[in-house]
């Protein structure tokens, strides 16, 4: 991996790894991950050897993605050291609940093949369950066990994340939300800057759908680089933390080829234009039960 980077001045402070960012709990998070939703488990597996073999150091999944076995299977056979990859998983809709947290925990690491995980996040509030407290204690508890390195929360808004702040003195250190250009997050993310929780953007690439638009290639010409890479560097230099998705092996090593240039004052102000407010994936507050959620 290339750490020949321009200082990022946004990141938060303590970065002094180009490559990771600094979590309020003293441990780090590389900026860039694999998202592997929507990925069966036997290509998740070869998705995530493809990617620890370009360089990655960090793999997202999720109970519900249905991948864990395949993630870890990957992981085993790449021959990278288990502690040195960042593994991130999280507690299913259907699982809130002190107890069910802490079995759903058990069932994740037995797929996964590990005997802790580095980030262990609640996949969406479920808020109307009325429920965040107790999962919260769960995550807490498994934290506290050493099982989990880390412990976050993801699709939380303000009000959600006000919950926690009311009652628990441990408080997540990473909110994974949906966030791309077109939907920019900046209540969130303004937020999170004020409360030491970093931003890790789910559908990074707006799931590829905003790849089209002109300024992205006209920036991408100058810095010989692709429409997603500018992409992704405009994240970086925002101090996001992104799991891009990809399936191919050439796109999984382009989207970490990202840490060799960066953009200028006028082609953040383009990127800050495109925003529109416009959620590709599930909104927080009508969170899917059963199946894949449309985002993460
Ligand atoms: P593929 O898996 O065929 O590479 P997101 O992470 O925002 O959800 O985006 C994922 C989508 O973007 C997938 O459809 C993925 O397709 C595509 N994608 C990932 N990386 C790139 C890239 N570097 N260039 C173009 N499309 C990409």
């Amino acid at each position: 991996m290339s750490i020949n980077v321009t200082p990022d001045t946004s990141a938060p402070v303590g970065a002094a790894d180009p490559t990771t960012v600094a979590l309020a709990d003293g441990r780090s998070i590389p900026r860039v991950g694999l998202g592997v939703l929507r990925v069966a488990s036997d290509d998740a597996a070869a998705s995530v050897r493809s990617a620890l073999e370009a360089g990655y150091r960090s793999i997202d999944t999720a109970a519900v993605y249905g991948n864990e076995e395949g993630v870890g299977r990957g992981i085993r056979e790449s021959g990278v050291d288990r502690e040195d990859v960042f593994l991130t998983t999280k507690v299913w809709n259907t699982d809130h609940g002190y107890e069910e947290t802490l079995a759903a925990f058990d069932k994740s690491v037995t797929r996964l093949g590990v005997d802790h995980v580095d980030l262990y996040l609640v996949h969406w509030p479920m808020a109307h369950l009325g429920r965040i407290q107790d999962t919260w204690r769960a995550l807490s508890e498994i934290k506290r066990q050493g099982r989990a390195r880390s412990i976050g929360v993801s699709n939380f808004l303000v009000k959600h994340l006000e919950l926690l702040r009311a009652e628990f003195d441990e408080q997540p250190v990473l909110n994974q939300i949906e966030l791309h250009p077109w939907m920019q997050q900046h209540e969130l993310r303004a937020y999170h800057q004020a409360h030491a929780i970093v931003t890790e953007a789910w559908s990074p690439l707006g799931q590829g759908k905003l790849l089209d638009e002109p300024v992205l290639a006209e920036i991408g010409v100058r810095h010989g680089k692709s429409p997603a890479q500018v992409v992704l560097r405009w994240h970086l230099d925002l101090g996001h933390v992104v799991i891009p998705k990809s399936s191919n092996p050439d796109r999984i090593r382009q989207n970490l080829d990202v840490l060799d240039f960066t953009l200028t004052e006028d082609e953040h102000a383009r990127l800050a234009a495109m925003n529109r407010d416009h959620r590709i994936g599930t909104h927080p507050d009508t969170p899917p039960t059963n199946g894949l959620p449309a985002g993460h």
